[in-house]
């Protein structure tokens, strides 16, 4: 059975004031695996706070090198250092605003597993994409070329967030049966190479997850929790996610 698992993207939002907020105030239950993102800089901080309560910590990107004249940059070595357990790779903001290929995104997640940290592989297709009927072949795309980095193994510790761009901050989320649809594509596309693998990776919805969607969308078979943006800000709202997900 698949732990259900919520994480929150704080993307470059935050702050000291709300990490004190968070560390003081946040509380889950243990029926589901809470992993917070926040800026680089606050690793640290919160995952010594969280490192009684079975809350863990993940950076939003890494560089696929380990050390070098790459200013402005942090390895996953460097993460794990910090308290990191996962990394977000391939977000689409990162795609499309830094210029991240499907070839970049995969040598970040096999730059992950090096350092020992389990990649949350990013993935999902633009409106334009969709309208185009490209939907599946673009998230194809996306995964395919991580399997040719990583092999099918690499998605022995792994998780999956698809993230149709459509739905990231604008308050449109996918409808269950739409995000199911593509959920269960994925588990199908790693299910030709290993039935085990594809059985038990934890893939997650992402894109305007709120307290009042949450519950319809964890349901569905193939949907394992979610990756929050704007709505993991707010910890009330957060814990309520947190709630809908846990069993
Ligand atoms: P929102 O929940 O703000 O739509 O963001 C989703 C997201 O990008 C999470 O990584």
């Amino acid at each position: 059975m698949r732990a259900p698992m919520v994480a929150a993207n704080w993307k470059m939002n935050g702050s000291g004031a709300i990490c004190r907020e968070f560390l003081e105030h946040l509380s889950v239950d243990g029926l589901v695996d809470v992993v917070l993102f926040p800026p680089f800089l606050y690793t640290s901080r919160l995952s010594k706070g969280f490192e009684e309560r079975s809350i863990s910590v993940g950076v939003q990107n890494v560089f696929h090198a380990r050390s070098g004249a790459y200013t402005g940059e942090i390895g996953a070595e460097m993460a794990v250092d910090a308290g990191a357990m996962y990394a977000l790779v391939g977000h689409s903001e990162r795609r499309n605003l830094f210029g991240e290929s499907d070839e970049v995104v995969a040598d970040k997640f096999v730059a992950c597993q090096r350092a020992g940290l389990t990649p949350v592989l990013c993935i999902g297709e633009s409106f334009e994409e969709r309208a185009g009927g490209e939907a599946e072949s673009v998230v194809r795309r996306q995964v395919d070329a991580v399997l040719r980095a990583a092999g099918i193994e690499g998605f022995a510790n792994a998780v999956i967030a698809y993230e149709p761009v459509w739905a990231i901050g604008t308050g449109e989320t996918a409808r269950p049966d739409q995000a199911q649809s593509m959920h269960a594509f994925i588990r199908g596309v790693l299910m030709k190479f290993d039935t085990a693998i594809a059985t038990n990776i934890k893939v997650l919805y992402g894109g305007s997850v709120k307290a009042s969607n949450a519950r319809e969308l964890f349901a569905e078979q193939d949907i394992d929790g979610g990756l929050v943006g704007g709505a993991s800000l707010e910890i009330m709202e957060f814990e309520k996610i947190c709630r809908a997900a846990s069993r």
